[in-house]
């Protein structure tokens, strides 16, 4: 596990870009892992920035969601189906068609989900899945117990998910208790994992799945079993890590060549 730290939001948003940007040059069809949530936002703007100057052609790209909501209408503004159109897709050109994530309005969610796998293995497996983490160490909605092995499945909240998330919703009686998500085993199988994580409130979770033991109450923590995961964070969240002065000297002297 790489851990990068960083000033601020802005220079982490540049280092992500970069990967993405020398991903789909090197494989211009490359497979994309979208998360939702505040992290990624500023990844998604200066990838916009660089598609709409012309430099940075999605065309060929394919795009998988990590998460959704179960119960929410279609349409819903909050489902992260809209999210990732609304924050992203629908500001690149990309091919929506080219666009899914996990149904969580499907009549048959076992269905859905074994559906949503086998279409990640027809495109060949994702490239590089970007990440957030929830103040309890989850990734997409793989809450504290989540399987390490787990695969694309319906998930309960627990309630500090459900408060964390309710500053989208109109109240967090509105928030549903339901999610699909991809496993822990499925977002595995990516080939780069970049997860991204700011401020004080991720402290805890970021000390806990980068130093603490691999453990299903930490989900993120199946991460150290990656070969190739890439965590940036800033200051405010790198605050809780004992080595932060070693990542910090690895990086200031790591080998231009070498990318995250
Ligand atoms: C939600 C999403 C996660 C995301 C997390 C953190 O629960 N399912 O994918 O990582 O929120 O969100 P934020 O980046 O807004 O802190």
């Amino acid at each position: 596990m790489e851990v990068v730290i960083l000033p601020d939001q802005s220079a982490i948003a540049a280092v992500a870009a970069d990967a993405i940007e020398a991903l789909i040059r090197r494989k211009p069809a490359a497979v994309l892992g979208l998360a939702t949530g505040s992290s990624p936002l500023g990844v998604y703007d200066e990838l916009v920035k660089r598609c709409q100057s012309g430099g940075l052609s999605f065309a060929d790209v394919v795009g998988f969601a990590l998460d959704e909501y179960v119960g929410l209408p279609v349409g819903h503004r909050q489902s992260y189906r809209e999210v990732i159109r609304r924050e992203f897709t629908d500001r690149i050109n990309i091919d929506p068609a080219k666009v899914q994530g996990p149904d969580g309005a499907a009549g048959d969610i076992p269905a859905a989900c074994a559906a949503f796998e086998e279409a990640l293995r027809a495109a060949g497996g994702v490239d590089l899945q970007l990440l957030g983490v929830g103040t309890d160490g989850h990734i997409g909605f793989n809450e504290p117990g989540s399987s390490l092995a787990s695969r694309t499945r319906i998930k309960s909240l627990v309630d500090q998910t459900r408060r964390d998330n309710s500053r989208f919703f109109d109240s967090l009686d509105d928030v549903p208790h339901h999610v699909v998500t991809q496993g822990l085993g499925t977002i595995m199988d990516a080939r780069h994992i970049v997860l991204i994580a700011t401020g004080a409130q991720k402290a805890r979770a970021v000390h806990d799945f980068v130093e603490g033991p691999v453990a299903a109450i930490c989900a993120a923590s199946v991460l150290q079993l990656h070969p190739h995961a890439t965590v940036l964070l800033d200051e405010a969240a790198a605050s809780g890590l004992k080595l932060a002065d070693y990542y910090r000297h690895t990086y200031a002297n790591k080998p231009a060549w070498q990318g995250i």
